[in-house]
């Protein structure tokens, strides 16, 4: 997909000149999502624009898709850009175009016929989407290439939850949401290579989730992703973490199960304040486990034998009293369930159902008690869950 070898690049001339980068080699391959860290004036910016063809290159070689940009005239390197998505930190939009006609200015590089813009949008919409669904953004719209062209960009939008914004100007935009239309505009495309710079920075903690979302969406379906972020809390999201240190790519690590689900415990409370190497111990022995959306993960009654915690969606929690089911409540990313009956040896007290895709990371009982036992605030935190969860003892 893309390799850089031996690339140096330096900024001015003379006496004032400085070499920014140093010899970076670097291998991406399709549908990787490469997070690049490093302290601010490593080189990860200034090799982002080179990757994306925005700046030319000096001295060493990147190659795109097989295609060599050094020594590319701009109209090349122009039509080599076409196929990328940049988000970067200046969102750059235009003042006078409302979010959704932002997105469009993209979507019209692209020479569709209605029946290609039909096929990209349907294709396009259900990865965003993701759960297998017919796009519901298509639904009734008219088959003419400007309607479904529309439906696109208003689909994505919503997405990003933006949807009541779709026809806002920037100036009524706040920060974030300006943001979020960038990202829009960057992906409509679904383009082969996305290059994003602090794509988060901006966003709050939901929104940089649904952003990131979105991202790792795309690369399931063929797009290949570089992201320059300091936000720890997308880290367990990439596939390698390349960081740099003045100039030069000091460390270029895949990112194993084990290290993602160490990056993710160390955004939950539980855990967070778990001594690393008990944190790794922990993370070893859990699972990730998939489930469909309507599917119970847990069955009121039952006995239980593991210990749960929301990776990726949402579930619901469904008491029967004996008179009927009732909602006790909704869980999301980061937050737990299945303690209860390790905890006091009862059997499973709700039924929890997957509402859309889930994926959850699992630990077996005895791996549980083993970890509660050694951590105060593991402890503590369940303690929390414990009394939130039963109001009335
Ligand atoms: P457990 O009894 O092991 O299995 C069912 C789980 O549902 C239970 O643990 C809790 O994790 C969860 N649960 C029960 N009641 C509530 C509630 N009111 N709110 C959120 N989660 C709950």
């Amino acid at each position: 997909m893309l390799t850089v070898t031996g690339l140096n690049h330096t900024f001015g001339q003379g006496e004032i000149s400085q070499q920014v980068l140093f010899d970076v080699n670097l291998t991406v391959h399709p549908g990787e999502l490469v997070i690049m860290t490093g302290a601010s004036g490593c080189g990860k910016t200034t090799l982002l624009t080179l990757v994306g063809a925005l700046r030319s290159v000096q001295d060493g070689s990147i190659k795109f898709l097989g295609r060599e940009l050094k020594g590319r005239s701009k109209a090349e390197l122009i039509q080599v850009r076409r196929d990328i998505g940049f988000i970067f930190q200046a969102h750059n939009l235009l003042d006078a175009l409302t979010a959704t006609e932002n997105v469009l200015m993209s979507v019209d590089l692209k020479d569709y016929s209605a029946e290609k813009m039909y096929e990209h949008a349907a294709r396009f919409l259900s990865v965003v989407q993701g759960d297998g669904e017919p796009p519901r953004a298509l639904e009734g719209v008219p088959r003419d290439r400007d309607s479904i062209a529309r439906a696109l960009a208003v689909g994505l939008l919503t997405a990003l939850d933006l949807g009541h914004r779709v026809d806002y100007l920037p100036k009524g935009l706040s920060g974030g949401q300006k943001q979020r239309v960038a990202v829009a505009r960057a992906l409509v495309n679904h383009p082969a290579l996305i290059l994003a710079d602090e794509p988060t920075a901006a966003l709050d903690k939901t929104s940089g989730e649904i952003v990131i979302d979105l991202l790792k969406g795309l690369t399931r379906h063929g797009s290949t992703i570089m992201v320059v972020t300091h936000d720890n809390r997308i880290m367990d999201k990439g596939d390698r973490i390349v960081n740099m240190k003045d100039g030069r790519i000091e460390s270029d690590v895949r990112v194993d199960e084990t290290v993602r689900i160490c990056l993710f415990l160390h955004k939950v409370p539980m855990f967070s304040a778990m001594p690393t190497g008990r944190l790794v111990e922990v993370a070893a022995k859990m699972k990730t486990e998939r489930h469909e959306s309507g599917v119970p993960i847990i069955r009121q009654g039952e006995v239980g034998d593991k210990f749960y915690m929301i990776k990726e969606g949402d579930v619901e929690v469904l008491i029967d009293d004996g008179v009927g089911r009732r909602r006790a409540g909704a869980l999301t990313q980061g937050q737990v369930f299945g303690e209860m009956a390790l905890l006091t040896g009862q059997p499973r007290n709700a039924t929890v159902v997957a509402k859309g895709t889930v994926e959850v990371y699992t630990l077996g009982k005895k791996d549980f008690q083993d970890a509660m036992a050694s951590s105060d605030t593991m402890r503590e935190e369940l303690i929390k869950v414990f009394a939130q969860r039963h109001p009335r003892r």
